[in-house]
């Protein structure tokens, strides 16, 4: 993987001219880092991401024929598939741009050509910074360009979240699509995932910093355990509609129904349901926090957090609790979780500046004792959205 992400514009641009003598269209789509509100958004809760200084950088450019070529710069791969015969490729990279392609063709864009694509980036893949859905927002954003199809930004949020989920095989909710496509520069997105109304938080604090640590644990085996989860939650809403038609997803469920419909039915499904209504409410509670920028009870609940998708909806692993255990009685760290969906990838931290470089030997040295690995570590900043370059 190339180190300096500035370097990727000018090198997709050097590549088409050799491969393609062309000058492509460029797009940069970032990945994301949620602060609080894990699994709620095929709940219909909130979340609470932001998107960050990591992105996918891709280049595009149309053909004379009705092929499609895709280029992977990072792994090195070429793929080649024709424009009447969008279908899975076998191997999973090209499917993200595949699956944009088909929701393009499916709400009736007509292409007339095909098109050439060179892409890489600086977000780490496995690593719940939603590589994936920065791909697909990056092939869409550009893809409307470059047809002039007229798309809105929330169409195109919508058809990475539908590629994904139909042409992937992840029953992923909208948050990461949506973090990629519109984030602002130090700010939060408070996202409502059922009306999709949302407003920018303002995050320019000078005292904090965001550090991720990554556990090194891939979690792409993760997908049908995502899928179990999400169907284990609408297992719950069936449950409890039996005396509450009206309740149509858990952002409408209580305590009360839980423990009246769904306890009684089956304890596990009642633990995953518990913590999603926990969840949205500690996201509430957390924007208020923000509100009277009281950092010390926000991080209280990230922590919350963690304990909870660690116990209750077991989407966590032993090195990422490890990665947690190791800060959390650090006075200097705010709060900190394991971030995304899950069995893997980051613990997400808020750190006192001045504090970070002191954390990052502590715990480097100590994840390596406990778990044998390295961690990698990102000090996360709070960028703009999918644009043209
Ligand atoms: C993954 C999914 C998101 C979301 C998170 C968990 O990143 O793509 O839709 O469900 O997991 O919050």
């Amino acid at each position: 993987m190339m180190s300096q992400q500035s370097n990727y514009p000018d090198t997709i641009k050097k590549q088409f001219k050799e491969l393609f003598n062309q000058q492509p269209l460029l797009v940069r789509s970032p990945g994301r880092v949620n602060l609080i509100g894990e699994h709620t958004d095929y709940n219909m809760g909130f979340v609470l991401p932001a998107a960050i200084n990591k992105a996918i950088y891709l280049g595009i450019h149309k053909r004379e024929d009705e092929t499609i070529c895709l280029v992977s710069l990072d792994l090195d791969d070429t793929y080649r598939t024709d424009l009447q015969n969008i279908t899975s490729s076998g191997k999973l990279w090209p499917d993200y741009i595949l699956g944009v392609i088909q929701q393009f063709q499916m709400a009736g864009a007509k292409f007339d050509s095909g098109f050439n694509v060179i892409f890489g980036g600086d977000i780490p893949t496995g690593a719940g910074l939603s590589s994936s859905a920065a791909l697909e927002c990056s092939a869409g954003f550009a893809i409307n360009e470059l047809y002039g199809f007229g798309f809105e930004k929330l169409d195109l949020v919508k058809m990475g979240q539908a590629a994904e989920n139909q042409f992937v095989g992840v029953n992923c909710g909208i948050m990461d699509q949506f973090a990629s496509v519109f984030g602002r520069e130090k700010h939060l997105i408070r996202l409502d995932c059922r009306s999709l109304d949302y407003t920018y938080i303002p995050f320019n604090t000078e005292e904090i910093e965001i550090v991720l640590f990554d556990s090194k644990v891939k979690h792409s085996l993760a997908s049908s355990a995502y899928n179990d989860r999400r169907a284990q939650c609408e297992k719950g809403v069936k449950l409890i509609q039996a005396g509450f038609p009206e309740v149509k997803s858990l952002r409408d469920a209580t305590e009360e129904m839980l423990l009246n419909f769904v306890k009684p039915a089956d304890e596990e499904t009642y633990k995953r349901c518990h913590f999603i209504v926990s969840e949205i409410d500690r996201l509430l509670a957390g924007c208020e926090d923000l509100k009277k920028d009281d950092f010390v009870s926000f991080g209280k609940r990230m922590f919350e957090t963690h304990a909870g998708l660690s116990d209750l909806y077991e989407v966590s692993c032993l090195e990422l609790d490890h990665l947690v255990n190791l800060v959390k009685d650090n006075p200097d760290v705010l709060g900190s979780r394991m971030m995304g969906g899950g069995f893997g990838g980051c613990t997400i931290n808020l750190v006192k500046k001045h504090a970070v470089t002191d954390l990052i030997k502590h715990v480097s040295e100590n994840y390596k004792k406990l778990t044998g690995k390295d961690t990698e570590v990102i000090i996360a900043q709070i960028k703009a959205g999918t644009s043209l370059i």
